[in-house]
């Protein structure tokens, strides 16, 4: 690679980036012809053997969209429509949920609860315009434990008018796979070990379907990397070290730049974070960013390796500008009307009964006949029958103090909303972040604030997918 001059480096920057980081994906993954304003893509999940691991001798039965682990990345403008034409190749039922983005109910993939699963051989068509510019992805609704195990995933890209300017624009979509020994996929999934402590965790990290030892930069390059967890359970907590990390945007939403407590940028499951990182090593310099976020399990993710030579900038660039905020509404603190979710259950937890079906249940008796050990305000999710856990007024503002009563950490995820984190443990979050789904350490209480402006019945749950099966989610209906 050639150095350029940044300020005409957008143009090619884009160009580079269709080129480089999203090849493998971008032949199936182009637009298909559409009408001015639309965005048309065609969309096959199917089985798709994969190497995930070169070294070991097995091939993978991971499931694609595309035939690409990860999916193709879906791009749209602002504002524009995009329509998604979606084929289930797979030999079970599936459907698309896109998560993060504020669209109308019928479009947000939920199965029996936005919209009949689509069967083997069946289509659904996906039309919506994306309110929102920023990082989100797409993902199954159905059996996710298995089918986000298998690699069904993909992100999106909801473009701004005008991006900041970087050097390189960088998607990475993070996952963990649990590998054999031969590099197959092990078959344990909804294992009643990961169900009741902390979901499917793997052994091995991928990074865009690949293991990422090292990535090359050069010294004064800018980066924006779109860090999206896909995992099904594990957190990512990478540390940048000694390079400068500013997050931009957190869940696709833009934030007031901010250095990262201990320059750490925390991902739950589900979760992106846009960060501006500038490359301050020294021609062939290496830095690497560890994966601290578990104590006793710290990993080296990436190294960033400096070229020799010229680096691509001498002075260091100005601190990046805030992204041009997206049209959620602004919760009224004032009226806001105060519910609370107190999350209950899971190993060492200490709970004994549960609500579940209309009835109560002796929680190891529910566990036993059907797997329920998890409970959002004393019940267990059954299935979307199962009552709306709060009916919320439409364009009324909403402020929820959500309890982690467990010794687990919990994202947890509204469909169809952004609320702002307002408070961890009583204790101001600066800055008031935009969020779909909220990282909940052990014991932690958090308050958050949203309005309640999207119509229809939403789920509220745990994107630990082993933890929402065994009963950790809820539906939530907007009138
Ligand atoms: Cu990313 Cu209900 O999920
Ligand atoms: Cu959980």
């Amino acid at each position: 690679m050639t150095a350029f001059d940044f300020r005409r480096s957008l143009k090619l920057n884009r160009r580079r980036f269709l080129a480089g980081t999203a090849a493998v994906a971008a032949l199936q993954a182009l637009p298909v012809p559409a009408a001015a304003g639309v965005r048309a893509y065609k969309l096959k999940a199917a089985s798709a053997p994969y190497k995930i691991d070169p070294k070991r001798p097995e091939t993978a039965k991971t499931w694609a969209y595309n035939g690409a682990v990860p999916g193709p990345v879906l791009r749209a403008g602002q504002g524009e429509t995009l329509r998604i034409e979606f084929t289930n190749g797979l030999d079970e039922a599936t459907t698309v949920h896109w998560h993060g983005l504020r669209i109308p109910n019928a479009m947000d993939g939920v199965p029996h609860l936005t919209q009949p699963p689509v069967k083997p051989g069946e289509s659904f068509v996906y039309e919506y315009v994306p309110p929102d510019a920023g990082t989100f992805w797409y993902h199954p609704h159905l059996r996710s434990t298995v089918q986000l195990g298998r690699g069904l995933y993909g992100a999106m890209v909801i473009e701004e008018p005008e991006p900041p300017k970087v050097d390189r624009d960088v998607i990475w979509a993070i996952d963990d796979w649990r590998l054999t020994e031969e590099g197959g996929i092990k078959e344990d999934f909804d294992h009643r070990f990961d169900l009741t402590h902390g979901g499917r965790l793997g052994n091995y990290v991928t990074v865009n379907g690949k293991s990422l030892r090292e990535f090359p930069v050069k010294s004064g390059e800018r980066l924006r990397l779109r860090l999206l967890n896909a995992a099904n359970a594990r957190s990512f907590g990478l540390n940048f070290g000694p390079l400068s990390a500013t997050v931009i945007a957190l869940d696709g939403q833009p934030v007031t730049p901010f250095q990262p407590p201990s320059n750490r940028v925390t991902l739950g499951s589900g979760q992106r974070a846009d960060v501006i990182v500038d490359m301050t090593g020294k021609p062939g310099e290496r830095i690497t960013v560890v994966d601290d976020h578990f104590e006793k399990d710290l990993f080296d993710f990436v190294t960033f390796v400096h070229a020799p030579g010229k680096p691509l900038r001498e002075s260091p660039l100005d601190a990046p500008v805030a992204l041009r905020p997206n049209p959620v509404p602004e919760p009224d603190l004032g009226s806001a009307i105060a519910q609370e979710v107190v999350i209950q259950g899971g190993a060492m937890g200490g709970l004994t009964e549960a609500k579940f079906q209309g009835e109560v249940w002796k929680i190891r008796k529910l566990f036993r006949k059907h797997r329920k050990v998890w409970t959002l305000n004393g019940v267990a999710f059954a299935d979307v029958k199962t009552p709306p856990m709060f009916t919320l007024k439409r364009d009324a503002s909403y402020k929820w103090t959500i309890k982690n009563d467990t010794v687990w950490e919990h994202p947890m995820h509204l469909h169809g909303h952004h609320f702002r984190l307002l408070t961890r443990n009583g204790k101001a979050v600066t800055p008031k972040p935009l969020l779909d789904t909220v990282l909940l350490a052990p014991d932690e209480t958090v308050e958050v604030a949203f309005v309640a402006d999207n119509p229809g019945d939403w789920l509220f749950h745990c994107h630990i997918l082993e933890h929402h099966l065994a009963g950790m989610g809820s539906v939530v209906r907007v009138g």
